[in-house]
């Protein structure tokens, strides 16, 4: 979709200096709150986001936040009520926060995209879609000795999902390792980082010039275009769940719709942001996603799948359906242990490492647990970005350049470690 089809026409004007950007007037739905709940919670939150009822936005801690909608809100108190638990309002009316906080963002941002050029993946401000197909299509071209940008396949809507392969700079080849990033719509900082580490990866001539690159910048475009246009806080593809008009009962959690253990640890109420779809591989993205990984995996030496997400800092390991220890745990852990330590020095941030089950929570279907168990690779790892939860998806762009140099910090080692030559790391 073309941003002009995004805009009022009251904003035309504004299109010859702001070629790529639209607000539009619809952050949030009219009435969304985000509560945090007290007291013994236990599953009561996880039951009213299975029912359709709730967002859970922050379930790291003990703390549990929850975006509450307003025709849903009456029950979730009721509930609450039940199960003697308090809560407290965050934001009291999240489109009008949402719009003050990007509204600041948009002023951060410098202009340096126009229809004509873009020429590097935007630091200070998070990338439109059409600003992130324009600098891949312009990296193939500029880029095409080592280069090859091609589509993997569409979206529900009909976008396609791109996947940059980055060619080894050395004769030797080592092994091949898979990043994916932006399956969660909402995510932004998550593709703004990976389209950060490309060109470092391209300037880089050392081991990791011995190694095939391949990744998937935007796993979930019409998501992510419309968490741009009209709900910031979009999690899921944009299938429509015919079987309901609700607002909010569109989507299928793309990282729950992975066809191994699929459907136990998610739900299968079209509402939830956690619904897992039809069947495992029911969306035209995970399917292509996963299409792609096989045919990676047949001919190169596939050694590590990455998923990047926000928000929590952490890097975890498989499982997410159960608390057992995958094959190769010691291994993963010692060098998720790498990425980790190297990823503090700069900024002090600290991205703790467990496994997603005994860590965070139980999921089913999601990138990495497919990865390990179908495609059987060595290292598989969801990495949650910043923050901590302070501004949690609703990252400022100034957080883009630090998040970017981390990362790259913690991947200079772990590429270095997970190929062949991992011995010399213990
Ligand atoms: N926040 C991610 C999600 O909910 C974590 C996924 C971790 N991996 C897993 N297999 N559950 O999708
Ligand atoms: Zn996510």
């Amino acid at each position: 979709m073309s941003n002009m089809q995004l805009c009022s026409t009251g904003l035309l004007a504004f299109l010859v200096i702001l070629p790529h950007f639209c607000w539009s007037q619809y952050a949030a739905p009219p009435g969304d709150q985000i509560w945090e709940v007290e007291g013994e919670i236990g599953l009561v939150t996880t039951m009213l986001q299975d029912k359709g009822l709730v967002d859970i936005l922050d379930e790291s801690r003990s703390r549990k936040i929850i975006r509450v909608g307003l025709k849903n809100s009456i029950d979730v108190k009721f509930i609450l009520l039940q199960h003697k638990l308090t809560y407290k309002i965050l934001v009291k009316d999240l489109a009008s926060y949402l719009k003050e906080k990007d509204g600041k963002t948009i002023k951060t941002r410098s202009i340096t995209c126009t229809d004509l050029s873009c020429p590097q993946p935007l630091s200070d401000a998070y990338m439109t879609l059409d600003q992130i197909e324009w600098y891949l299509k312009e990296l193939n071209i500029s880029h095409s000795s080592r280069v090859n940008v091609t589509s993997i396949g569409k979206s529900i809507e009909g976008r396609d999902i791109w996947l940059v392969h980055i060619r080894p700079l050395k004769c030797r080849v080592d092994g091949a390792v898979w990043i994916e990033a932006g399956i969660h719509a909402r995510e932004w900082i998550a593709p703004a980082v990976i389209l950060q580490l490309i060109p470092k990866l391209l300037e880089d001539c050392s081991r990791i010039g011995y190694l095939d690159i391949f990744i998937v910048p935007m796993a979930n475009p019409d998501g992510y275009l419309y968490s741009w246009t009209t709900n910031r806080l979009w999690r899921k593809n944009r299938r429509i769940n015919n079987n309901t008009s609700q607002v909010g009962c569109d989507g299928v959690d793309l990282n729950r719709n992975w066809d191994y253990k699929f459907g136990l640890f998610a739900s299968s109420n079209p509402c939830s942001e956690t619904f897992h779809g039809a069947s495992g591989f029911s969306e035209p993205e995970t399917k292509a996603l996963s299409d792609a990984m096989i045919a990676v995996s047949r001919d190169y030496n596939l050694l590590m799948v990455m998923a990047f997400h926000s928000y929590g800092q952490f890097i975890l390991h498989p499982w997410g359906w159960s608390t057992e220890e995958a094959p190769d745990t010691p291994m993963m852990i010692s060098r998720a242990t790498l990425w980790a330590n190297a990823t503090k020095k700069r900024y002090g941030t600290v991205y703790k490492v467990t496994s997603t089950t005994v860590g965070l929570y139980a999921a089913s279907g999601a990138t990495d647990d497919w990865a390990k168990a179908v495609l059987q690779v060595k290292y598989s790892y969801t990495v949650e970005l910043r923050d901590e939860g302070t501004e949690g998806f609703v990252l400022s762009p100034n957080q883009i350049v630090p998040s970017s140099e981390e990362v790259w910090d913690g991947m200079k080692i772990l590429l270095t470690a997970v190929g062949p030559g991992d011995y010399i790391y213990l």
